[in-house]
């Protein structure tokens, strides 16, 4: 650790980028890298515990389709440059088509051998106009949950998965903390409607994704590109995940920075970046607001300082590390080292999301076998893990992606909608049939 007083004189040099650099090392001795031979590794060498949950996930506006959200008019816009949003200028439209094929879906679920099936609901679909819900849609989550009942099937269900209704974009959704209150109205409704079905609840899906996506790097709805506004709609984020939690069994899906972990633990939340004022907020309810949590884990970024004051890191990879085709690449210790740093916050952990994407599906059996591998060991180490959900059970729009990835245990054909199982997904059904005896 720095010192504070070595800060504040770096600081008074003028020399953020020093500070920075210095930031880079501190983190690299808190948090030092773990590498593993995975060619001396036994990988069948796991173990799971009896009653753990095997499942997939998916999130509404991913493999739905007609959606009317933030997403959707997302898609339809332009960059500055007039190149399109979405790789290939693709539009999620009726994506996978699971709002009408869902039945035949849970059949899909069923023969994997997984138990639970983790989805999202969709607020645009569910109150499209402020304050006028559409009991037709809360009816088909609710045929939702009672077809995958009948097929032995838990759902869990997210509250909120990226996307918003136009009407809470157009009023700065998480940007004022005065809109939280429409995402608790919301939460409280579909929770009422639901709750004779559902046991397991995530309020917010990646809030730090959500953030950094939509107002740091603004390559996400809205599209923004401010420190300072992150920091506070990450704070808001982290607040209305508590209000909701409030009624709904308290919960959170997608903690994995600090920055919340602190939450969770002191109720303190503090945000900053070079150049911008420090977003702090204390909240005592934070404090075991978490029933579990919800830990989605696909790979590392290195960071790597530079001496360049606009651009003060970038992100690295090595050489010798097979990649994923979204340009991170295939690091199994990534998870084993999430599941240790939100350890402490002393509830237990689902895997909510973890998966590749690999189109020529020559990767994915290797990535599951090794992350497995990685949650069992953390599991001998005597970390609390109840449940793993793949991302995903097949093929669906991957946000600014588009349609390019792959992450589908079903390769779906977007054409004819045809899903059909990919040979790589056989590791996954191996490890589930081998414990859920
Ligand atoms: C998100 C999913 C996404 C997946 C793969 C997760 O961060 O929750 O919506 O498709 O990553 O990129």
């Amino acid at each position: 650790m720095i010192s504070f007083k070595t800060k504040v004189w770096l600081s008074i040099l003028g020399a953020p980028f020093a500070l920075i650099f210095i930031y880079v090392i501190t983190m690299q001795v808190r948090h030092p890298e773990t590498r593993w031979d995975w060619n001396k590794i036994e990988v069948d060498a796991i173990d799971f515990p009896s009653g753990f949950q095997w499942g997939v996930a998916t999130s509404s506006h991913q493999v739905e389709g007609n959606c009317n959200n933030n997403w959707s008019r997302w898609e339809a816009s332009l960059n500055e440059d007039g190149t399109p949003r979405i790789h290939n200028g693709d539009r999620s439209a009726i994506a996978c088509d699971h709002w009408n094929r869902y039945k035949e879906d849970i059949a899909l679920i069923k023969a994997l051998g997984v138990s639970v099936y983790r989805f999202s609901v969709e607020w645009s679909k569910i109150e499209p106009i402020a304050g006028n819900f559409d009991e037709s849609a809360i009816q088909h989550y609710r045929d939702l949950c009672l077809a995958l009942k009948d097929a032995g099937i838990t759902p869990v269900v997210t509250l909120h998965h990226f996307t918003n209704p136009l009407w809470f974009e157009d009023m700065g959704a998480f940007e004022n903390e005065a809109n939280i209150r429409y995402l608790v109205r919301f939460s409280q409704r579909v929770f009422n409607s639901l709750k004779d079905h559902v046991a397991i609840w995530c309020t917010i899906n990646e809030p730090t994704v959500y953030t950094s996506q939509g107002y740091f790097n603004g390559v996400w709805p809205p599209g923004k590109r401010d420190p300072q506004l992150a920091g506070e709609v990450m704070k808001n984020l982290l607040v209305a995940h508590t209000r909701v939690d409030w009624f709904v069994c308290r919960i959170l899906d997608g903690v994995f920075n600090q920055g919340a972990i602190d939450y969770f633990q002191t109720g303190k939340f503090s945000f900053s970046m070079p150049g911008m004022d420090k977003v702090k907020y204390i909240n005592k309810s934070g404090i075991g607001s978490l029933d579990f949590i919800g830990l989605n884990n696909y790979s590392h970024q290195r960071v790597k300082s530079q001496l360049n004051p606009k651009e003060f890191f970038r992100f690295e990879f090595y050489p010798h590390e097979e990649m994923t085709d979204m340009f991170y690449p295939i690091y199994p210790e990534a998870i084993y080292r999430s599941i240790k740093r939100v350890k402490d916050i002393d509830v237990p952990i689902i895997i909510t999301e973890n998966g590749i994407a690999d189109k020529k599906d020559d990767r994915r059996n290797i990535y599951i076998e090794r992350y497995l591998y990685s949650v069992s060991e953390a599991i001998k180490e005597g970390a609390d893990i109840r449940g793993y959900y793949y991302w995903s059970l097949m093929d669906n729009f991957e946000w600014s992606e588009g349609y390019e990835m792959k992450f589908g245990l079903y390769e779906v054909d977007f054409t004819t909608q045809v899903r059909t199982l990919r040979e790589g997904s056989k590791r996954y059904m191996d490890i589930v049939a081998r414990f859920s005896q």
